[in-house]
């Protein structure tokens, strides 16, 4: 297995809570999928949570290096959970197309959160062989 990328991210939790304010269901729908956003719903840090996958998904994107201009939707980097509860990364749609393109095929993904913030870190890999 070879380490393809690298990338980190943290997030203001008070700018998710204004976004959620400011478009609500616009800015839900826009960035995170419906798995994430079942995830998030009924608990009680509803914010942390979202606020931990969208840093999740900006450190994927800078292993893949593309921003959020060349067609890369926010869901195109989804949060998944393993049945332990720690997060791994689906790719989709465009972003997918160019996670293979530099030879990504799995990912580790780790996220923290507290009230003020939330942080994510994400390391693409080949897996060779
Ligand atoms: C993982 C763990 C250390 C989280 O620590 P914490 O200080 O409470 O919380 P943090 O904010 O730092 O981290 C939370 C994130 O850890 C991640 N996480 C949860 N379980 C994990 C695991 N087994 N391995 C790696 N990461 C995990 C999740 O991404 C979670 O955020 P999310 O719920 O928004 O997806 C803690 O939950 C733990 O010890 N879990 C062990 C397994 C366990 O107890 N499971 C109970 C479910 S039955």
């Amino acid at each position: 297995m070879r380490i393809i990328g690298h990338g980190v991210d943290i997030v203001d939790t008070a700018r998710i809570e204004r976004m959620l304010r400011e478009h609500g269901d616009r800015f839900l729908l826009r960035c995170f999928t419906e798995a994430e956003l079942a995830y998030a719903a009924d608990k009680k840090q509803r914010v942390q949570h979202l606020a931990g996958r969208f840093a999740a998904k900006e450190a994927v994107m800078k292993v893949i290096g593309t921003g959020w201009s060349q067609g890369v939707a926010w869901t195109d980097a989804e949060v998944v959970r393993e049945p332990s509860g720690k997060p791994t990364v689906r790719m989709h749609g465009k972003g997918l197309e160019f996670a293979i393109a530099q030879g990504i095929d799995g990912w580790f993904l780790s996220i923290s959160h507290i009230d003020t913030h939330a942080i994510a870190s994400a390391i693409g890999v080949a897996n060779e062989g």
